[in-house]
């Protein structure tokens, strides 16, 4: 008894009280923080929310989210569909789904190029995705500017040989609507995305290291942070890192058991004790812009999407075009 009266005597003290870090718990105050060039090692952890805006659904936003609409693949429970258990044992659904969901078709949102606009003023720092469609790679992001904590379409390997296959063959089989199969061993081969149960990449482990001590601005766009480890990654910046989240409703809140046990370390946006986290809630594309503006960045960063998404579409139209003419040859 003695032992538990230790450790409710030593979790109850209140939290701590500190002194702000921001001039004021706004987005204002946050570029305000960035001006003064205290923001300058930005970390970006970021999820589905900033895909959603280029036609790709989260997974739990209600009615549009992603596990609320598998019920044709009569699943045990939606994220089955992500697990390696059932994949194993019923692949379709999962290869049906990547054709519906395949990145390609799709535009890195402002979202996506507001990471690439850090990263060419040279503020940031790294951006951690949990995201699979490789849209911050198509945004410009490099390997080195990327920890993608859930794996990525980006390669893929076979189950039972480990041989490693290509984006573009991977993409072939999906949309032949094939079970993709080793042809080494006709073992099944798999994205490298990260399945519920698999452990993340050595990278993840190793970025992190460093990563979230060295910054002095975390900003977390488009997720709900219900997922581990990725989402208590928020709890390991210090103390007096400020901490924005641009989301459409607040996520990564301390729950308010383990807060009232001084256990909890979420983000703290509306205390009395709240002196570093800020929400602002809305479309991520917007808080971009908004924060973009208040920067004096408004006309460079949209120059820049502008151009990106000219470019891109010059490019679908180029490769539409090819493939028509070749199509015409072979007609
Ligand atoms: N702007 C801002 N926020 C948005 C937008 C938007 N345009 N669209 C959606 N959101 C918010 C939703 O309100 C929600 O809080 O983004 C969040 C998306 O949450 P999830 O759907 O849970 O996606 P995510 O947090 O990325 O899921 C994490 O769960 O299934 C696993 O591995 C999968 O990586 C995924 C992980």
């Amino acid at each position: 008894m003695d032992m538990l009266r230790a450790l409710f005597a030593r979790n109850m003290a209140l939290p701590r009280h500190h002194a702000p870090v921001l001039e004021e718990m706004t987005l204002n105050g946050i570029a305000k923080y960035i001006q003064s060039g205290k923001g300058k090692r930005i970390l970006c952890m970021v999820g589905a929310g900033i895909s959603t805006s280029a036609g790709i659904p989260d997974f739990r936003s209600p009615g549009s989210g992603l596990y609320h609409n598998l019920q044709k693949y009569n699943l045990p429970h939606p994220q089955a569909i992500f697990e390696m258990s059932y994949f194993k044992m019923n692949p379709q659904p999962f290869f049906t789904l990547a054709k519906e969901l395949y990145p390609g078709e799709f535009k890195p949102t402002v979202s996506h190029y507001f990471m690439r606009f850090l990263r060419d003023k040279g503020l940031l720092l790294r951006c951690y995705t949990q995201n699979i469609d490789t849209l911050e790679r198509v945004a410009g992001l490099t390997d080195d500017n990327l920890v993608e904590a859930h794996g990525s379409f980006h390669t893929s390997h076979c189950l039972g040989c480990q041989k490693a296959f290509p984006l573009t063959w991977m993409k072939e089989e999906i949309f032949k609507d094939n079970i993709p199969v080793c042809d080494e061993c006709e073992g099944l081969v798999k994205p490298d995305i990260i399945f519920f149960g698999e452990s993340l990449p050595q990278r993840f482990f190793q970025c992190i290291q460093t990563d979230f001590s060295d910054c002095d601005l975390l900003i977390i766009m488009g997720t709900s942070l219900v997922v581990q480890p990725f989402s208590s990654l928020t709890n390991r910046v210090s103390e007096t890192t400020p901490r924005l989240l641009l989301n459409m409703e607040r996520s990564g809140q301390t729950d308010p058991i383990m807060a009232a046990l001084g256990l909890g370390s979420g983000m703290d946006f509306d205390s009395e004790n709240a002196y570093r986290d800020v929400a602002w809630l809305g479309k991520c594309d917007d808080g971009c812009l908004a924060l973009a503006e208040l920067l004096g960045w408004k006309e460079e960063f949209e120059a820049l999407v502008t151009a990106e998404h000219s470019r891109i579409d010059e490019e679908l139209t180029t490769a539409k075009l090819q493939g028509a003419t070749i199509g015409a040859h072979h007609s």
